[in-house]
């Protein structure tokens, strides 16, 4: 069973892993319409991976007594100015969000769940990886410049850029 302060806490990383989904939707729609066709795919595939993120921590708050909330979410910015500050955005935005599973953990350690706790574990391993995906990313992105060439090669490649191929370049 979950204590009222644990469910609120899980209600609250639903709404974020929910808007960080919008977040990740928006950037593809950016993308798509300046036809950065690669970019966008992966800012689809990327918002598709939050959902999920989400839908698990429902499950989870659901079967463990409490009530999963679908809340209301913060609308996202439609333009991104640039595809390098676009990146720059979502590694901050995943910054943002190990914060929190970070402070999620804390108060299960206070309120002494341990099965949430163990529960949790896999998002604090997903947002090492995560955070290692954008950092490789933003790695490329300084290589390439300005050069129209290397964008075009970005943009064909950037789906192939997969969280585990990320944690890999970690490991090298
Ligand atoms: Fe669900 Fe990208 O963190």
């Amino acid at each position: 069973m979950l204590s009222k302060k644990v469910e609120e806490a899980l209600n609250d990383q639903i709404r974020i892993e929910a808007e960080s989904s919008q977040v990740y939707l928006s950037m593809a729609s950016w993308a798509e319409v300046k036809g950065l066709e690669g970019i966008a795919q992966f800012m689809y595939a990327h918002s598709d991976e939050e959902r999920m993120h989400m839908l698990k921590l429902v499950k989870f708050v659901n079967e463990r007594g409490g009530h999963a909330h679908v809340s209301e979410l913060k609308a996202p910015k439609h333009d991104f100015n640039t595809f390098q500050k676009m990146f720059q955005e979502l590694y901050e935005h995943e910054l943002f969000v190990s914060n929190s599973i970070n402070e999620l953990v804390h108060i299960t350690l206070q309120e002494k769940d341990y099965a949430t706790h163990n529960f949790l574990q896999w998002y604090v391993a997903e947002q090492i990886e995560e955070e290692a995906l954008a950092r490789t990313i933003l790695d490329k992105i300084n290589l390439i410049g300005n050069d129209k060439g290397g964008l075009y090669l970005f943009d064909r490649d950037v789906q192939q850029i997969t969280v585990e191929s990320a944690a890999k370049d970690t490991e090298a």
